[in-house]
Order: structure tokens, then C-alpha cells, then sequence
């Protein structure tokens, strides 16, 4: 592993910001309470990278409790930097498996959900691990409060339609969705925050695809 990389985990180790693996498990049901020290609502951005959306959306929506989450320790080490070095009290950051969400928050302890760019894991053998896939939906489902809404935004048009497709086999309720978000009605402040992967490949002028639905 490379010097900068090992910084990073050994600092990110630091944060009082970043929960790691079983350290996670002892937040479960307990984020506002015990990590932000109030009574907000707790908002999702699942493999957040960086985590650009967490960051910006904790500093537009103050009155809210953001936590990205990834496996990528020398990813989540910038959102979380950022966090620390600006004081931004309503950020945290998870490294864990997405796979095990359900051991690190209780059900019903989610408003929202964001899943921003993920990998598209096109080949068929590896459709478990769209983080779409009805398994994980399930798990979503599980997290969100009643009427809590999920967003995804990606590149991807592969990863879009099989979720669009998923969304309509399931009956779940869509309330936005559009395969040119900056050419729809939809791109304002918050849809238009952009994260790492989303500026290269609007450099190759990609189109980028949004949905949100609900499941109730
Ligand atoms: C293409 S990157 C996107 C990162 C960021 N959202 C962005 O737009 O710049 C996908 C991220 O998802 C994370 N990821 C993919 N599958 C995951 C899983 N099952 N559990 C945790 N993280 C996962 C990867 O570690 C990676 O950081």
C-alpha cells in the first residue's frame, strides 16, 4: 500500500467523524441521539467515495444529520477532512460494507436515502451487487421511515433502466425521473451539487440520469 494511503487510514482512525466496522454497530438506532446530539432527521449518501454529497448537502441542510457510507477508507478520508477542518457538526461518515447496513442502523431511522454513482456492475453473473438489486431495496426499504425517499443519480444508463425497471416490477411510487437531468426541471441546487465521478464524465459530456421513488 502506498505512503499517502497509509496516512490516510492511520488518520481517519483520528476522526471523530468516521466510524469504522464494528465501532459503527454501538450508533445503531442512536445516530441523532448519541453521534449528532439531537433529535434530526438522519440522511443516507451510499457509496459516497469522497462524499461530496454528504458534505455539501450537511452544509446546505443544517436542521439535517448526514453519514456517507463506503468501504474505501483513503475515499471517505476527504469528505471527512473536510468535515473536520470546517467544523461541519452534522457529518459523519460509515466504513462498512453496504451489504451489512442492517447491523449499523435501525429500521426506521432513515429519511432519505442517496446513492450517488455506483458502480454499474454490468455483467449479469454480478447483478447482486447493483446496489439497486430488489435485496438491496429490501434493506432500504427497512431503513427508510414511511414516505422516506431514495435517490439516484448515475451515468449509467444500464445501472438507470435496470432500476427503473426494478421500481416498476416492485410498484414503488416514483415521484422524479429523467435520463437528461441537467436539460430537465429538475436541476437545482441540490441535484446539481457535483461529486468526482460525476465531473469526469460530464467532461465527456455524458448525460446523467435521476430518479427518486418511494415505497409508500
Ligand atoms: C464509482 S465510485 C463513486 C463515488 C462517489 N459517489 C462519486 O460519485 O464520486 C463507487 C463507490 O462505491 C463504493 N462501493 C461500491 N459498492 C460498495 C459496497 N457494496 N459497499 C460499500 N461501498 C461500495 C466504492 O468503494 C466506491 O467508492
Amino acid at each position: 500500500m502506498g505512503k499517502d494511503k497509509l496516512r490516510k487510514f492511520a488518520e481517519i482512525d483520528t476522526f471523530p467523524n468516521v466510524y469504522q466496522l464494528h465501532l459503527g454497530k454501538v450508533m445503531k438506532g442512536k445516530w441523532a441521539s448519541e453521534h449528532f446530539k439531537n433529535n434530526n432527521p438522519v440522511v443516507l449518501e451510499l457509496a459516497c467515495g469522497k462524499g461530496e454529497y454528504a458534505v455539501n448537502l450537511a452544509k446546505l441542510f443544517p436542521e439535517r444529520n448526514f453519514v456517507g457510507v463506503d468501504l474505501k477508507g483513503n475515499r471517505i478520508w476527504r469528505g471527512a477532512r473536510t468535515g473536520v477542518d470546517e467544523g461541519i457538526q452534522n457529518l459523519a461518515f460509515l466504513r462498512i460494507q453496504i451489504e451489512d447496513i442492517l447491523e449499523y442502523f435501525a429500521p426506521g431511522e432513515i429519511d432519505e436515502i442517496w446513492i450517488t454513482f455506483a458502480d454499474p456492475q454490468p455483467q449479469e453473473s454480478r447483478e447482486k451487487k447493483r446496489l439497486t438489486f430488489p435485496g438491496f431495496l429490501e434493506k432500504y426499504r427497512i431503513l427508510l421511515k414511511p414516505g422516506g425517499r431514495m435517490n439516484l443519480k448515475t451515468d449509467n444508463d444500464g445501472l438507470y433502466n435496470y432500476t427503473v425497471e426494478k421500481v416498476e416490477e416492485l410498484n414503488l411510487i416514483t415521484h422524479k425521473n429523467t435520463n437528461h437531468l441537467y436539460q430537465s426541471e429538475f436541476a437545482d441546487e441540490v441535484l446539481s451539487i457535483k461529486t468526482h465521478y460525476e465531473r469526469i464524465y460530464l467532461k465527456h459530456d455524458k448525460n446523467i440520469n435521476y430518479i427518486q421513488f418511494s415505497f409508500s
